[in-house]
């Protein structure tokens, strides 16, 4: 499903984070570790979609990513790729459930309310679906991220530091929702942490290197 081969990810030219192979089947789940500044965002965002690789090839079902530019990488990514940020990205102009709608025309896919409703159910947060994102708890906010991230039935979900800013209930509530999601579709799972309280549930793992 997700297979990286020689990548050099960084900014302009100058690399960041190599890695020169590594490979997730549908469904499988990896952390990537490392110390703050040690490339575990780079290595995201390029995972992503956000960031080029300097070198190297990261094919996501058979599409590399070097084959994809502007608007195709952007709907490419609005359509196959969940991303969980570790403080809130929503348009705080629009209701929970308006975010998820977005998300879905961004993709180019039809505006599916009941889906969207029935997420928010599933995630405990129905009744949040009419108030502005900002207004919510963090791990409220967490869940509202994690709707937006799996709407669109992605092929992988990428977390940056997913569980960082919320207590233990928090964080192990939305462990267990994205490792449910993301098995439900057989999506990827990749988390970038720090946080020592989730690394039992995972089998693969990055570790990445001091700041260079
Ligand atoms: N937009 C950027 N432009 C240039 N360098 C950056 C940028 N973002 C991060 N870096 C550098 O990349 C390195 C790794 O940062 P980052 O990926 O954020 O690490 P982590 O997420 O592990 O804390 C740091 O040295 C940082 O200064
Ligand atoms: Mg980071």
């Amino acid at each position: 499903m997700l297979e990286i081969q020689n990548l050099k990810a960084g900014y302009d030219k100058k690399v960041i984070v190599e890695v020169p192979q590594f490979n997730l089947l549908p469904g499988e789940h990896c952390l990537i570790l490392g110390a703050s500044g040690s490339g575990k965002t780079t290595l995201l965002s390029t995972v992503s979609g956000l960031l080029s690789p300097i070198a190297g090839d990261i094919v996501l079902d058979s599409n590399n990513y070097n084959d994809l530019y502007g608007a195709a990488m952007d709907e490419f990514r609005g359509r196959h790729i969940g991303i969980i940020y570790q403080t809130l990205h929503m348009v705080s102009a629009l209701t929970v459930l308006d975010n998820l709608l977005l998300a879905q025309y961004a993709a180019g896919l039809p505006q599916d309310k009941k889906k969207a409703v029935h997420l928010l159910e599933h995630l405990g947060i129905a009744d949040k679906k009419a108030d502005k994102p900002e207004t919510l708890s963090q791990g409220q906010q967490q869940r509202v991220a994690i709707a937006r991230a799996t709407i669109n039935n992605p092929k992988i979900i990428v977390g940056d530091e997913p569980t960082s800013a919320l207590d233990d209930n928090a964080c192990e509530t939305v462990m267990g929702l994205l490792l449910q999601l993301a098995s439900s579709s057989n999506a990827c799972l990749v988390i970038a942490t720090h946080d020592q309280r989730i690394k039992r549930h995972f089998h693969k793992q990055i570790t990445l290197g001091g700041a260079q």
